[in-house]
């Protein structure tokens, strides 16, 4: 498949008489892309009715008329100051009962009635404006669902709207008492409108009253997204997309996708590294102008498969950012390799942001392919490298089918932060540390829904942190050939947060269950017979199953048979590396001993090499400067 690339831009900050050149350079650096809009509300109707899409209008001819495709967003992200009049509760309410006011962005609440007609019309506006204009050739709708933390809002918008929700959920407030345990503590409600939302309480509120919120949460952004795809797919057939970020749990990512065309994501690894990942401090050092080795893939294969195969970086870091605590340059060559890096990973469409830094406002600080005195920034020359190197290499292959899989859950993720019952645990970390296994190892892996029906592709599925398994997985591992190792922490818990009893997991053919939960300070560990030692979580074990592993004071670390394994516990990497290898060995499938920083990702077609450390690699024959890509033609 052809690759391409593109950048984000914004007319309404430039001077019209400058668009004509800014194109002309997108085109001469080798983009095909440009994405424009989703930030422009206040200049595409500056006063509630009135509506100013002049400037649109010639932004669009004037990128188009240069050769340049155009996604356009919709504005909803950022309200204008005249909808906080017309609407003043729209504004989110945080979890201590403060407004989230109105002076940067996203300051709406999803449960916001009122103002999800709001965008509703906008997009029906902007669709039957532009929904046919040839140079339309794909939509953004919003922009990062859960930036700044967006998903929840205590508001009363949001009361009203989780108390319907569980009116039509539960039917009595007999039946939710009962499945949420009010009896506990004299909880019991009489009237679905005595229930409030899980803030603001003595102590804790009870978990299945956080897991409903947490659901009823993310329906509302599945919902806000759909209100716009569907009033967009009336005027355009377009391709409908959002840009996801990393590590972010807070919505259910496979529902959204859903009513979209293709998962797109916004990929700033350097800032990632700084800002949202656990680490060594010798680790962060190494990586500090390069980004987590890991972190990218991840999330490629993540948003490869909620993108049902189409995958997307809609926003890719060209150089240091304004946000996160500490904002170093990339290694030269690393705008370079986060690219080819994606497109190894499956996606068609690798777009910089921003086209040029901008001096005035909130991310002054932020680079972008152009300096602010529209000189070129140190990225654009890489970006025009990957645009020539598409003469190279016209097409890199599909993405390979890999032998390895991984079930990832946002249910699973709100189940824990709701019940963490150690401070280390995390949905997203436990996951993490699981796909880092495998890619160390030099696999190709998918990331699967957890209503996967069907493993038979896989020969290697790790299914860790999973509150239950649904009934669709339950039959594809009752058929599965190859090995699945499940847990920690998997099917021990009800749909409603409750242990399972009898207790779990409820694995077919497999007598295994967790009888005590052990979570273990970072200081401690629990070391393992054959070496290594288990972090943060350990589950005791009992049953009939055959232990593969055992602790060194005689726990089972690994009970199972040939086809299902139970993991009882939260691996070092050392630990994980020997697991995932031991396991491959017995499924004959090939790994890897790859050089710290140094990863491997092959298509159909091609192995490519890519090298995250600060000094030259070698691997296999092949020596890789720092930040430097390899790619070799498969036999
Ligand atoms: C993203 C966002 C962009 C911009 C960028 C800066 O989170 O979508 O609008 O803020 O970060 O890195």
């Amino acid at each position: 498949m052809k690759r391409t690339l593109g950048v984000c831009y914004y007319p309404e900050h430039w001077p019209e008489d400058q668009w004509a050149d800014d194109a002309a350079r997108m085109v001469a650096t080798g983009l095909t892309w440009v994405r424009i809009g989703e930030f422009g509300w206040s200049r595409m109707e500056p006063t509630p009715g009135t509506f100013t899409w002049d400037w649109l209008d010639q932004a669009i001819d004037v990128l188009g008329n240069a050769g340049l495709k155009i996604i356009l967003g919709t504005p909803t992200a950022t309200p204008p100051r005249w909808m906080i009049d017309k609407h003043p509760d729209m504004l989110a309410i945080d979890a201590e009962g403060r407004p989230r006011k109105f002076g940067s962005r996203r300051h709406y609440d999803f449960s916001h009635l009122g103002y999800r007609d709001e965008c509703r019309r906008i997009a029906r506006l902007m669709g039957e404006r532009y929904g046919s204009n040839p140079h339309i050739a794909a939509w953004q709708i919003d922009n990062e669902y859960d930036c700044h933390e967006t998903t929840l809002s205590y508001s009363d918008a949001a009361r009203k709207g989780f108390q319907d929700w569980l009116a039509q959920k539960y039917q009595s407030t007999d039946a939710l008492n009962r499945a949420w345990g009010n009896v506990f503590w004299s909880m019991e409600y009489d009237t679905f409108d005595e229930i409030d939302l899980p803030n603001l309480t003595v102590t804790e509120p009870n978990h299945p009253h956080q897991l409903a919120f947490r659901r009823y949460s993310s329906d509302q952004v599945v919902t806000f997204n759909k209100v716009q795809a569907d009033e967009l797919r009336k005027h355009t057939d377009a391709p409908l997309i959002h840009n996801y970020m990393g590590r972010i749990t807070a919505f259910d990512h496979w529902k959204v996708g859903q009513d979209l065309d293709i998962a797109s994501w916004d990929s700033y690894p350097i800032g990632f590294l700084s800002d949202r990942l656990e680490g060594s401090s010798e680790q962060k050092k190494k990586f500090l102008r390069q980004g987590h080795p890991d972190m990218q893939a991840f999330h490629h294969d993540l948003y490869r498969a909620v993108g049902k195969g189409r995958l997307w970086v809609m926003e890719q870091q060209p150089g240091p950012v304004n946000w996160a605590p500490y904002n170093p340059a990339p290694l030269p060559g690393m705008a370079r390799l986060w690219a080819w890096e994606a497109f190894a990973h499956g996606a068609e469409t690798v777009c910089y942001f921003r086209w040029r830094q901008a001096p005035f406002a909130q991310e002054q600080m932020h680079a972008g392919l152009l300096r602010p005195d529209s000189a070129d920034a140190p990225a654009l020359a890489e970006a025009r490298q990957v645009a020539d190197e598409f003469a190279e290499l016209p097409d890199v292959g599909t993405t390979n089918k890999a032998q390895a899989a991984l079930i990832f859950d946002y249910e699973s993720a709100w189940a824990w932060d709701a019940q963490p019952q150690g401070a280390d645990f995390e949905m997203f970390r436990l996951a993490f540390a699981a796909y880092r296994a495998l890619r160390r190892a030099g696999l190709n892996i998918d990331i699967l829904p957890p209503d996967t029906a069907d493993l038979s592709d896989y020969k290697l599925v790790l299914a860790p942190g999973l509150m239950n398994i649904t009934d669709e997985l339950r039959t594809a591992l009752v058929r599965f050939e190859g090995i699945a190792l499940i847990g920690p922490r998997t099917d021990t818990k009800t749909d409603e947060l409750a242990v399972k009893v009898p207790l779990g997991p409820d694995l077919p053919s497999l007598d295994v269950s967790v009888a005590v939960t052990e979570s273990i300070p970072p200081t401690e560990a629990i070391p393992l017979q054959n070496g290594g030692q288990f972090l943060h979580w350990f589950e005791h074990l009992e049953g009939t199953a055959e232990a593969h592993e055992k602790t060194t004071s005689g726990h089972p670390a690994i009970m199972g048979n040939d086809h299902l394994r139970y993991l009882a516990g939260w691996p070092d990497e050392p630990t994980f590396d020997r697991i995932i290898r031991d396991l491959s060995k017995t499924l004959n499938i090939e790994t890897h001993d790859l050089p710290e920083g140094l990863r491997i990702r092959d298509t159909d077609t091609h192995r490519f090499i890519f090298n995250y450390a600060p000094e030259a690699l070698t691997w296999s024959g092949t020596t890789i400067g720092p930040a430097g890509v390899y790619w070799e033609k498969l036999p």
